[in-house]
């Protein structure tokens, strides 16, 4: 760092467990970007404070994560299409004092699928299982691609018929379905997707579905990535289903923050390595 050095960094509550810093300066260090990133542990009654001070300081770009993704947008002088339909921001970048609000979860998701396990989405049956706040920007972002369907499932499910009115629309891909009718609808996806925390560590036994239930040859996704393999996935993989972990969404949703940030492409490779090599503690 030297009198030149941009600053980054994340605000969440708690934040010390974050993977972001050791992510994006890895990004820096690997295309030459006088860059600097770090996490701040900012409590919901210092956010307002906290903004200012990026403002004041000139920081580049913040990540924003939990309680804070729906607050912060009081704060921003403008928040993109994505994001507003998603009600909720995870990066900002300071356009010369201007602060504008993203939403890189859900986009990053997806190119993570597409780049890791299904390349084309248009045309495909497509299952969500959950409907929090994980589920939301996957749900805005799947039906960006032209699927045949995306059908939310929820265990509870007002809030899966709230989504899917939300971002639904008539004659739109995204519709609410029972969770007891989940087993019929995944004999025929092409992609399930975990967005519920059943199966997270420590609960790493748990599955939020008979995974014997998709078809062979579907692609089983899950966006835990503690562990890295779920039982869902283990599951799905035994029934010659293609797997897919939540690690590509963190990268990816970086990766995009990255690029937004600098103008230049995201060395994805070397991020994801930097994250792996973490939970393996190099
Ligand atoms: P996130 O922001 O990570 O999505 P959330 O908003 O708390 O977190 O949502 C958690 C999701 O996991 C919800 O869809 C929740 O279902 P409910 O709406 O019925 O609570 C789902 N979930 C959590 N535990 C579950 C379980 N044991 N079985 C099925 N779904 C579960």
């Amino acid at each position: 760092m030297d009198n030149q050095t941009v600053v980054y960094g994340v605000i969440g509550d708690p934040i010390r467990h974050t993977k972001s810093p050791i992510m994006l300066n890895r990004a820096f260090r690997e295309t030459g970007v006088n860059g600097a990133y770090a996490a701040f542990h900012v409590t919901p009654d210092r956010l307002e404070a906290a903004i200012g001070g990026i403002r004041a300081l000139g920081f580049r770009g913040l990540n924003v994560t939990i309680p804070h993704k729906v607050a912060v947008m009081t704060w921003l002088d403008e928040i993109d299409e994505g994001a507003r339909a998603i009600g909720a921001v995870n990066t900002i970048v300071n356009e010369n004092g201007r602060l504008i609000g993203y939403n890189t979860d859900g986009i990053g998701y997806v190119r993570s699928l597409k780049e890791e396990a299904e390349p084309e989405l248009a045309g495909r049956r497509i299952v969500v299982l959950g409907a929090g706040g994980a589920a939301r920007g996957i749900v805005w972002a799947l039906a960006r691609e032209l699927p045949a369907s995306v059908k939310i499932a929820n265990r509870t499910w007002d809030k899966a018929r709230d989504l899917a009115a939300s971002l639904g629309g008539d004659g739109g891909p995204v519709s609410a379905i029972r969770w007891e009718d989940l087993r019929d609808a995944c004999g025929e996806a092409d992609v399930v997707v975990n967005t519920t925390s059943v199966g997270m560590s420590p609960n790493v036994d748990d599955t939020p579905i008979d995974p014997a239930w998709l078809k062979p040859g579907a692609v089983a996704s899950d966006l835990i990535y503690n562990p890295l393999v779920t039982a869902f996935l283990r599951g799905a993989r035994e029934r010659d289903c293609r797997i897919h972990g939540g690690l590509g969404m963190f990268v990816y949703q970086g990766a995009y923050a990255f690029e937004y940030w600098t103008g230049l492409p995201a060395p994805v490779a070397a991020m994801r390595d930097e994250v792996l090599a973490s939970f393996s503690g190099k």
